[in-house]
């Protein structure tokens, strides 16, 4: 996505770009939290708390190859953050529906990777990891999506009170 801004290293360029996606995937969850509650809330925080570890990890990796994050993880995080909130906004269909959007990109473009970039062993497996991941997040959001008795809170006190703590 980002490649045309980086420059050096091709392996680290790629565990770069994905980091910087991570970031958006973490802020998506967190920004929809407010908006539900029971399992969908549980499943929210397990989602965001997986991506982190997903952010955590590429970061790790990027540093032992002696690389650092790229800035557009900052542009990612605030695009991230806007469009979990703006499709919580909208509803349940909105939030699963650019979820399940987002998710099947990132499969799509870690596959591209994991088949097409010559990386080495350790980030091939660590991207493996994380294409079942995200293939689970889709069947969680799917399983939703089809869910009847899913309350949304639409308080906005309770959303000016999620954008404030985020
Ligand atoms: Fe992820
Ligand atoms: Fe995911």
């Amino acid at each position: 996505m980002f490649q045309f801004l980086m420059r050096g290293d091709e392996q680290i360029n790629v565990l770069r770009e994905l980091h910087a996606v991570e970031v958006a995937a973490e802020a998506i969850y967190r920004r929809q939290i407010w908006r539900v509650s029971g399992d969908l809330k549980e499943a929210l925080v397990h989602a965001a708390e997986n991506e982190k570890t997903h952010k955590d990890s590429l970061r790790k990796r990027i540093e032992e190859l002696g690389g650092k994050p790229h800035f557009t993880r900052y542009p990612m995080y605030v695009a991230g953050s806007i469009m979990g909130f703006v499709a919580s906004i909208f509803g349940m269909w909105a939030m699963m529906m650019s979820n399940i959007m987002f998710e099947t990109q990132a499969v799509f473009d870690y596959n591209g990777f994991v088949r097409s970039v010559k990386l080495e062993s350790e980030s091939k497996e660590l991207l493996k990891r994380f294409i079942q991941d995200e293939k689970d997040h889709i069947t969680a959001w799917e399983s939703f999506l089809w869910e009847e008795n899913i309350e949304l809170k639409t308080s906005p006190r309770i959303a000016a009170k999620a954008v404030a703590e985020a």
